[in-house]
């Protein structure tokens, strides 16, 4: 099969995943072409991928405006193809607050008209190098509203590689059927 995975980030994190799962495609004898949403699309010719993935994640309860955009401009062509979303925040990483991070996801599939047939709700990653001060209190904020972790400005990964891998499997497994 040919695999698009598009992805937006803007700390780096989801990159990460989207080059892991590019990896993981792979490494099951399939070729995949991985693109980031920030870049211009016009050479994507989405009638030549046989499965997709879009992976983004959320600042201030929203997905990012690159990958709503691509989502929107392509929803006929997802719509009908096996095509999964990944979507990265630090709700998706707490068994409680998991539902905001569902919230997050049915307001994108409103927004966007496109139907996601499977959907990976993944924890992200706190990068506080990476953030200027005003960003540092919105994510303290979260953090401590969370209960997570990392309240001391360390930074922290709450990805889980291995249910990602999974997830890769099974949307394989299903694309192919
Ligand atoms: C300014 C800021 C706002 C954020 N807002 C939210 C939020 O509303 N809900 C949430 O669950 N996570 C939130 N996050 C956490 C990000 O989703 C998480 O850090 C993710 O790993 C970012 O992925 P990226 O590096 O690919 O951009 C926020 C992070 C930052 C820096």
């Amino acid at each position: 099969m040919n695999v698009l995975i598009a992805y937006g980030t803007t700390e780096g994190q989801t990159r990460k995943i989207a080059e892991r799962m590019a990896r993981d495609v792979s490494e099951r004898g399939h070729s995949v072409e991985l693109h980031d949403a920030l870049k211009s699309d016009a050479h994507l010719d989405l009638e030549k991928f046989h499965a997709f993935v879009l992976a983004g994640s959320v600042h201030q309860e929203q997905h990012q405006k690159v990958i709503k955009n691509f989502a929107t401009a392509h929803s006929k062509r997802l719509n009908a193809i096996p095509a999964a979303f990944v979507s990265v925040s630090l709700s998706a990483a707490l068994e409680e607050t998991r539902p905001e991070a569902q919230s997050y996801v049915d307001r994108f599939v409103s927004l966007t008209g496109w139907q996601p047939r499977m959907t990976l709700l993944l924890g992200g990653a706190l990068r506080f190098a990476e953030y200027d001060y005003f960003q540092e209190q919105v994510v303290k904020f979260i953090v401590m509203r969370r209960g997570l972790a990392s309240e001391d400005g360390a930074d922290h990964e709450f990805t889980d590689w291995n249910a990602l891998d999974r997830f890769v499997d099974e949307f394989l497994e299903r694309a192919k059927a």
